[in-house]
């Protein structure tokens, strides 16, 4: 296994999540904000947005995966759901990357059945190559070629999270 130079270093993404923390400030404008962290990929991206963000805001966390199989395009299972009652207020879903864009597709028919009374999304990776269902991302931080990234909160096989910048992952042959 190895991991490759870093794609974007821990300074580019510091930047890009203060740079999004500031166009999310401006566009609720002091309104209320319930902040959804898709859990377990959006940890690290999550907690550091919310640093910049300047709005009163409230947070959850929903615990989501997909899988792919042959006859399938991806099946996501909610492993926990989020605890607050969203009807009425203004949801950010906060999500590591958007892939096929079947897991963020699946949240938002969700919780759009709970009648917020906004729902954007804010995406760190846009994967744009590989998407089968679109999703609009509102606040997206950066475009990626179809690759396997780790770090900050991606995983492979859940490790690597740990890695405080964004590098490709290549599996040994
Ligand atoms: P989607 O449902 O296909 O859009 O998949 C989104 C999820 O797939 C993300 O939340 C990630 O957990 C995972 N994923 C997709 N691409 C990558 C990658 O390059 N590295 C790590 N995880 C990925
Ligand atoms: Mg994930």
């Amino acid at each position: 296994m190895v991991i490759g130079r870093p794609l974007f270093t821990v300074d580019q993404i510091q930047a890009k999540v203060k740079e999004l923390g500031e166009k999310i400030t401006a566009d609720y404008g002091g309104q209320e904000l319930v902040v959804v962290s898709i859990l377990r990929g959006a940890f690290m991206f999550t907690s550091d947005l919310v640093r910049s963000i300047r709005v009163p805001l409230t947070m959850d966390f929903i615990v989501a995966s997909s899988y792919v199989n042959e006859s399938t395009t991806g099946k996501v299972s909610i492993h926990c759901d989020i605890r607050e009652n969203i009807r009425g207020k203004n949801v950010l879903l906060v999500e590591d990357i958007v892939d096929t864009g079947v897991t963020l597709n699946h949240i938002r028919e969700m919780f759009f059945q709970r009648e917020p009374k906004s729902l954007k999304i804010c995406g760190l990776l846009d994967k744009k190559e590989r998407r089968v269902v679109d999703v609009p991302i509102d606040y997206k931080g950066f475009d990626i070629p179809n690759i396997f990234v780790v770090g900050y909160g991606l995983d492979y096989n859940n490790q690597f999270r740990n890695l405080p910048y964004i590098a490709e992952f290549k599996k040994s042959t």
